[in-house]
């Protein structure tokens, strides 16, 4: 069905057209071009009225507008149609981009099912469905899961906008195809998680397995106190890493370097407190005995990791361990396959694995260095060849890391405002048209555009929900309270009828 109509200039990359009715912003459409069938996305809509238009007052406006409802010839629908390329093609998965710019006078037409539908929702099985098109609401939205891990991605919105609701969805579908995901659950939000077969658990950190100044850090040992930090360094020694009591040999040893080293009595006695208050605080987290942490992850799994109980530094000693061990044993993994063993042999992680960070702008920050950051760097740069991929989630795009962030292959951005924040994606994305850049701030819940390489065109979907994830979402604090006077009220009459019972029984 013809829609409207190529007017004025256009270029290979994108026509202006008048249109017979108001076009959505996202929505595809047919130019029916002179070489064939050329596929465009809505990029700007703007509807005028002739008789509204250089209105001085009032009584002009009222009287404007109703000029405006008889005359059908007063409203003017223009659109600015970015070209995609040619249909066909596209449908191929090429995306080639005409020489000739389509005429003026060219039809545009409504894209239909059998159109986009090869193009949105391929068959394959690494195709999987996250939503529909925001604007051809009938058309499913797919993504290529080997791409995320083979690529990257990244989830960046404002908070509350579906982040972590997308981050469940692929949670689910890597849960489905037998594929082993890991999630740094820095909120807890992940542990309703409704996927079969998930790996539940609180992040480790074993701390024979750090090295010293890691080991300071987890015990929170301040940074510039370099006294303290050499009686750790110098009290952590190999025996100490393999004594059966742990911390009850660390903890001889520095009072023996404190007692045998001159002018470090007071030092030492200070590490042995902040040991002590270690051994105490975090007797969850720092466990001499839980063996590598790594070993409990599982394969085939979704494994979800809460770290919500660690500091920040903590968790940024804990992540980037886990990230480097992580790397290790795929390159291992590819390495023996490939014939060419690096002597150590892993029996573990033969599948390629994907790794979540939410609150990324928290452990990849800009302009500071975090041991996480760089193991997230070098995974991010190598994860393609060894099978490791990243994904980042975060509500704050300003702060993470841009060279982090430029590595990532897909993004999903949902409701962003602010100005820096979209400047910071326009800059690592290239793909992110100025125009798509535009729609950021009007997008509702669970909308997100989709770029780069996990879907074959640039897109505005509508993420579908997931309905059973019963965390992340916004308290009802006065359904809460509600049900809480409801819980005192029983709670008074039960404890009455139990006075009465007892009386009676006197
Ligand atoms: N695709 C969606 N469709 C409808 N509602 C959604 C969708 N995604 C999320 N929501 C709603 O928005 C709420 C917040 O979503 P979610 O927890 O995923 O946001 P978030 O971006 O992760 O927030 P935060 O920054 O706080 O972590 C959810 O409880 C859910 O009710
Ligand atoms: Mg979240």
């Amino acid at each position: 069905m013809t829609i409207g109509v190529v007017i004025g200039e256009s270029r290979p990359t994108d026509v202006t057209a008048q249109s017979s009715k108001p076009l959505s912003v996202g929505e595809y459409v047919i130019i029916d071009s002179q070489d064939g069938q050329i596929l465009g996305l809505v990029e700007k809509s703007i509807i005028s009225s002739e008789a509204l238009t250089d209105v001085r007052n009032f009584d002009e406006a009222v009287e404007s507008k109703e000029v405006a409802d008889i005359n059908s010839r007063d409203k003017n629908y223009k659109v600015k149609i970015g070209i995609l390329g040619f249909l066909d093609k596209l449908q191929k998965g090429q995306m080639i981009l005409p020489a000739v710019p389509p005429l003026p006078g060219t039809s545009i037409l409504e894209a239909t099912q059998k159109d986009l539908g090869v193009i949105f929702g391929p068959t394959t099985e690494e195709w999987v469905r996250i939503g529909s098109l925001l604007r051809n609401s009938s058309i499913e939205a797919k993504i290529n899961v080997n791409k995320i891990v083979s690529r990257h991605l990244a989830i960046l919105a404002m908070t509350g906008m579906g982040k972590s609701n997308l981050v469940s969805l692929i949670a689910r579908h890597v849960a489905s195809l037998n594929g082993t995901l890991i999630i740094f659950d820095y909120h807890n939000d992940y542990e309703n998680l409704d996927v079969p077969k998930m790996n539940y658990m609180l992040a480790k950190i074993n701390p024979r397995l750090l090295p010293a100044d890691k080991l300071a850090e987890v015990i929170e040992l301040r940074e510039n106190a370099d006294k303290q930090q050499r009686a750790l360094r110098e009290s952590f020694t190999e025996s100490v890493k393999q004594s059966k009591d742990f911390w009850q040999a660390l903890e001889e040893s520095t009072s023996s370097f404190g007692r045998t080293t001159k002018g470090y009595a007071d030092s030492a006695s200070r590490v042995l407190d902040k040991i002590d208050d270690a051994k105490h605080r975090f007797s969850d987290i720092l466990d001499p005995d839980c063996g590598d942490p790594v070993d409990l992850i599982k394969e085939g799994r979704v494994n979800v990791l809460n770290i919500s109980e660690l500091s920040e530094r903590q968790a940024n000693a804990g992540l980037a361990y886990y990230l480097q061990e992580l790397l290790q044993h795929r390159k291992d993994a590819v390495w023996e396959r490939k014939g060419k063993s690096s002597g150590k042999k892993s029996n573990k992680f033969l599948a390629p694995i994907f790794v979540i960070i939410e609150e990324a702008h928290v452990f990849i920050p800009k302009g500071e260095h975090t041991d996480t950051k760089y193991w997230a760097s070098k995974v991010a740069r190598e994860g393609r060849k060894f099978g490791i991929g990243l994904g980042v989630v975060s509500q704050r795009p300003r702060n993470i890391d841009p060279n982090v962030l430029s590595q990532m292959g897909s993004l999903a951005i949902m409701k962003i405002v602010q100005d820096d924040d979209q400047q910071q994606i326009a800059s690592a994305a290239e793909s992110l048209s100025k125009d798509l850049l535009s729609q950021l701030s009007s997008l509702n819940i669970g909308d997100a555009v989709l770029i780069g390489q996990w879907v074959n065109l640039p897109s505005i979907v509508h993420v579908d929900e997931v309905k059973s994830k019963k965390s992340g979402s916004d308290l009802n604090a006065v359904s809460e309270w509600n049900q809480a006077d409801k819980f005192k009220d029983i709670a008074k009459e039960s404890t009455k009828s139990m006075i009465q019972k007892d009386l009676l029984l006197d």
